[in-house]
């Protein structure tokens, strides 16, 4: 098939977006709503083109053999500009706060075209904030109406965003069926070209942890902030920072940092104990459970398979524990003078620490969560050059993990973990549908279906899979995000597949160089294990933890006054 460009023959095939074939030949269409992990909504009409002299959007138009489109001229700079300044008259500008600050689409597009953006009064300036537990709040004022989060969350499995109204009431709110509840993936925010979605302490709460002068505060890394974090300070996707970083937070004046992949060792460790126990009585399939935004989809969508869930708590969960039960009283600290915080990918984390079963003691393992992109909003706001900053070291005892306990930034790098831990070889796994991939390898002399699942709806399919078949697979793992904690709500913006693979590059990378592969045979974990976690005791404590079902949680509302403090 061939279609003319502004005058130029190109090649392209059935079915193809207009888009797609001109950005493959070259041809400049500016976007605004189009997201490659998404159908197109086609909602903002900021690609327009014209085709034969009529105007229609390029990211949703497919082709036709022998179309003549043209991708720019003063009638369409026209079209665009106007629809701009529609899309401004709906959006509440707070740039200083939003996700997309530098880095936002509608302000580089009003350049471009000259749009003046508060020339029109902000028509939905009224409209309230809604906060879904501890994780996310949705400023409903600044909503573009593009749809975009409708889908991701429907792509997700769970549908708690909605559409209320019609034409110029139309509205996205959170679902009041009680059947629909957010699991703070984060997708939405990742998603929204407006920044309507944001999680919570993002920017506001941002120096808490540096409040409280008295205590010791340290800080754990989670394993996929280390290839995204250098893309605040405008790094190239998958550059990995981890040496950057420490010295960065070191300047603002943390007193330890340490590794959360020294926590994943110890996530392997019992979780490939879990998995021979349940082999030998069958009591198959398990899942594993790090991601607490998969955790809350079982629990409240899916309760029959929460006796599935390995009991293993999370790395970051597991590390705070040791920190302030083991480190504390090796320095001489007593835990209330200790302040643990976790760098983490995801937003679902904000909501895991406070989940009560994780307490030890009446004392949470871990004081606060911080987003890769609040910790980068910090260390920008405190001056640090971090482009330019001499790479510092993780500090000892929880400082040099294993190359598995870097993988957990990935999909699929939790079970090979566990199954490497546990086995001569990593397991071969191919891919069978959109977001799962299989092997099937033998343990204790029994074939074990293994599958990796990223995305939750793509989960949904599996636990669907298993009512009507429970052999399908014997050991699960589930990430909630796209790629896994690389495609985290946390982290950087913009995220798309082809950034997901160039930081999953930076990790691999990561992964491979450090000296020690497998989670047992890390000789700091197998310290603490001959020191302090000598005993069951000891070990369920730290280490293990249980589910529930749930039911919908409550969505606080907001107006606009009380969120401005009027
Ligand atoms: S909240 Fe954001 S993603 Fe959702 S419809 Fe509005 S602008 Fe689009
Ligand atoms: S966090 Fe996830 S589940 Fe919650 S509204 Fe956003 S996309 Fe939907
Ligand atoms: S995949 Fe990672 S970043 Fe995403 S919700 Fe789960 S733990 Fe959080
Ligand atoms: S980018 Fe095509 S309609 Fe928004």
């Amino acid at each position: 098939m061939e279609v003319i460009i502004n005058g130029k023959r190109v090649e392209t095939k059935e079915g193809e977006k207009i888009l797609t074939v001109a950005e493959r030949n070259g041809f400049y269409i500016p976007v605004l709503c189009f997201h490659s992990d998404l159908c197109a909504m086609a909602s903002c009409r900021i690609c327009v083109v014209a085709v034969n002299g009529k105007f229609v959007p390029s990211c949703s138009t497919e082709v036709r053999n022998g179309m003549e489109i043209t991708t720019n001229s003063p009638a369409l700079e026209k079209a665009r500009k106007i629809n701009l300044e529609l899309l401004f008259s709906q959006h509440q500008e707070e740039c200083d706060d939003c996700i997309w600050n530098l880095n936002c689409k509608m302000l580089d597009l009003a350049k471009e075209y000259g749009v003046e953006i508060n020339r029109f009064w902000d028509r939905k300036s009224h409209y309230p904030v809604y906060h879904f537990g501890a994780s996310l709040e949705y400023d409903s004022s600044k909503c573009i109406d593009c749809r975009n989060c409708i889908e991701i969350c429907k792509k997700q499995g769970v549908e708690f965003l909605e559409i209320k109204g019609r034409g110029h009431l139309f509205e996205v709110v959170p679902s009041e069926k009680e059947n629909r509840d957010c699991i703070y993936c984060g997708q939405c925010i990742n998603h929204c070209p407006a920044g309507a979605f944001e999680a919570v302490g993002e920017f506001e709460g941002i120096e808490k942890p540096f409040a409280e002068k008295e205590k010791k505060v340290i800080f754990q890394v989670a394993p996929a902030v280390r290839s995204t974090i250098g893309e605040e300070f405008g790094l190239p996707y998958g550059s990995v920072s981890t040496g950057k970083l420490v010295s960065s937070l070191r300047e603002l004046g943390v007193d330890k940092v340490f590794d959360v992949p020294v926590g994943a060792d110890f996530t392997t460790i019992e979780e490939s104990k879990e998995l021979l126990e349940r082999i030998e009585k069958n009591n198959l399939p398990m899942f594993t459970s790090c991601c607490p935004a998969w955790v809350k989809f079982v629990e409240f969508y899916y309760p029959e398979f929460i006796p599935n869930l390995t009991s293993v708590r999370s790395p970051h969960i597991i590390l705070g524990g040791l920190i302030k039960e083991h480190f504390a009283k090796k320095e001489g600290f007593i835990k209330e003078e200790l302040m643990v915080v976790s760098l983490m990918p995801c937003v679902a984390k904000k909501h895991e620490i406070e989940r009560e079963e994780l307490m030890i003691d009446g004392v949470r393992p871990v004081d606060y969560v911080m987003t890769t992109r609040e910790v980068g909003r910090l260390l920008k706001k405190s001056g640090v050059d971090f482009g330019n900053i001499k790479e510092g070291e993780m500090d000892n005892p929880f400082g040099e993990s294993s190359g598995s306990g870097v993988a957990y930034g990935t999909s699929g790098g939790v079970m090979q973990s566990a199954f490497y831990n546990i086995s001569e070889k990593e397991a071969e796994f191919r891919e069978v549908e959109e977001g799962v991939s299989v092997a099937e390898v033998e343990v204790k002399r029994k074939k074990i279906r293994l599958a990796v699942v990223h995305g939750l709806g793509n989960a949904k399919k599996v636990l669907e899979q298993l009512k009507k078949d429970p052999e399908k697979y014997h050991y699960i793992e589930v990430m909630a995000c796209s790629g896994g904690c690389i495609g985290g709500g946390g982290q950087s913006v913009p995220t798309d597949e082809k950034i997901r693979k160039e930081r999953k590059g930076g990790l691999c990378k990561a992964t491979g160089e450090k000296k020690i592969r497998k989670a047992k045979d890390n000789q700091e974990v197998i310290a603490v294990y001959d020191d302090f976690l000598s005993s069951e005791e000891a070990i369920s404590k730290i280490c293990h933890t249980r589910y529930y079902k749930v039911g919908k949680s409550f969505v606080r509302k907001s107006e606009q006054k009380e969120k401005n403090g009027d």
